[in-house]
């Protein structure tokens, strides 16, 4: 599923980011430009980075970007 239009950035691009050390939005930004044109994805791409910073260690986060 697309997370960034303006980018064609999906939530398994963001998670494999997140699984590799990237651990703020801030960085996620940085790293794969999410949310650095209309910010129209800000908002579920700060859930993500809270979603698996909650989860992270945790083997099914890791698989599901297999
Ligand atoms: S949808 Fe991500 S910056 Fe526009």
């Amino acid at each position: 599923m697309y997370i960034c239009v303006c980018h064609g950035i999906s939530d398994r691009h963001l998670r494999e980011a997140l699984c590799r050390g990237v651990n703020s939005f801030e960085e996620l930004q940085a790293c794969t430009g999410v949310s650095t044109c209309c910010g129209a994805c800000e908002h579920s791409a700060r859930e993500l980075v809270n979603e698996v910073r909650t989860t992270v260690g945790n083997s099914a986060t890791l698989a599901s970007v297999d």
